[in-house]
């Protein structure tokens, strides 16, 4: 796929209508007070949007917000994103009640450059989901210019991520262009040794990721709940570890293509085990494949931890995509933190994917220490399987 992709500097915006597609999908509070608990993506877009602003185009911004499917239901109106947008911006944002309908349509019409409009939650609309040309097409008549900078959407083909591309110029903001550069950088031309650091707790949900990068890195490193699918595949009692049975021969043959391939594939060598899935649970220490049933693994053990720390010192490229261990539970974060604190240590370009890696290393206050961390979650996923990213191919190429 290229990536190599125009962006809004590529083209002239002044005095045009540009739709401007956001990923402003982000996490609030559950109850039901509309408070926004991680402005972080709404931020991630203003460098666009002031661009925009400043260039004199008028924007229509839009986004999805959870999974209404096709329903309006008011708890994932984008109303407090635009309060907030227009708190960050110091400037008010015009929301519309609608996605494509009379509200919007006629807000769009009147807006002025220089002024910002957010349409309504796209997934409100049935045809958002589906790629209904229709609906792309009604919102590709509201502008003249289709701006998208929603990476954590792009993996996505939907009527705002790609549809209306078909009926717009199409180019990407500043988000999903850093994204690309960086991401795409390390895949495609990375400063070796290129190190990756795979956790979370399904190798299921890995598999796509593995193989590409059994391509690409010099090391894997494994950690988190998928670690004990590879050792019950070699034979190791796992106890009531978290563990897909059915994934083991897969496993046992990633391990074998990375040996073919002269790729480091590191497993753990310890494992923190406790007595429940708790905060508060007993814990141990023991050797990999020894765990004991009653017991299940939650962390990533002592030797273990400085074997991956080791692996980092001298990288020249990181990725990391999900946690060692249950991070959530302060007794079962050492790994993860011991891998953040790591990355924030070495020299190498530090990239995290985003989800539950992001957020650790947010939670763990190590942020600010690594070269980029991604919007995206299943988007950066995909983006490291190699896939190809329906809401970046449609972009127009330079
Ligand atoms: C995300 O949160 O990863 C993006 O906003 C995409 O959301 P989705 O998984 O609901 O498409």
């Amino acid at each position: 796929m290229n990536y190599n992709k125009k962006t809004v500097k590529d083209v002239e915006v002044k005095g045009k209508k540009v739709l401007l597609r956001c990923d402003f999908n982000v996490p609030m509070a559950k109850d039901g007070s509309g408070v926004i608990t991680d402005d972080k993506r709404i931020r991630a877009a203003l460098p666009t949007i002031q661009y925009l602003l400043d260039q004199g185009a008028a924007v229509v911004a839009c986004s999805h917000m959870g999974k209404p499917k096709g329903e309006i239901k008011p708890e994932l109106s984008l109303k407090p994103v635009a309060a907030r947008l227009s708190e960050l911006l110091g400037k008010d944002v015009i929301m519309a009640d609608d996605v494509v309908g009379p509200d919007a349509q006629a807000k769009a019409a009147a807006l002025q450059p220089g002024q910002i409009l957010l349409l309504e939650n796209t997934r409100f609309e049935k045809g958002e989901t589906k790629n209904d040309p229709e609906l792309a097409k009604a919102m590709a008549s509201m502008a003249e210019l289709y701006v998208s900078d929603a990476f954590g959407a792009v993996h996505r083909a939907h009527a705002s991520t790609a549809g209306v591309a078909e009926y717009l110029p199409a180019v990407s903001g500043f988000l999903i262009q850093k994204e690309l550069e960086v991401i795409g950088g390390a895949l495609a031309n990375p400063k070796r040794p290129l190190v990756a650091i795979l956790g979370g707790s399904k190798v299921s949900s890995k598999i796509g990721v593995i193989n590409n990068l059994l391509e690409i890195a010099d090391t894997i490193i494994i950690g988190g709940g998928m670690a004990y699918t590879f050792s019950a595949a070699k034979g190791g009692k796992v106890g009531d570890s978290l563990l897909e049975a059915d994934w083991q021969d897969y496993a046992n043959e990633m391990v074998d293509k990375a040996a073919q391939k002269g790729v480091k594939l590191l497993l753990p060598v310890d494992t923190v085990i406790a007595d429940a899935f708790a905060p508060d649970a007993k814990s141990q220490v023991v050797k990999n494949g020894e765990i004991p049933d009653g017991w299940q693994g939650l962390d990533i053990g002592p030797e273990t931890v400085k074997l991956y720390c080791d692996a980092v010192k001298d990288a020249g490229t990181v990725i990391w995509n999900g946690p060692m261990g249950v991070f959530e539970f302060p007794a079962f974060a050492k790994g993860t933190e011991a891998v953040a604190k790591a990355l924030s240590e070495t020299s190498a370009i530090t990239i995290i994917g985003g989800g539950d890696s992001a957020a650790a290393v947010q939670q763990l206050g190590y942020a600010d220490k690594m070269t980029h961390i991604s919007t995206g979650g299943g988007a950066s996923l995909e983006f490291m399987e190699g896939k190809e990213l329906p809401g970046v191919a449609c972009l127009l190429d330079k």
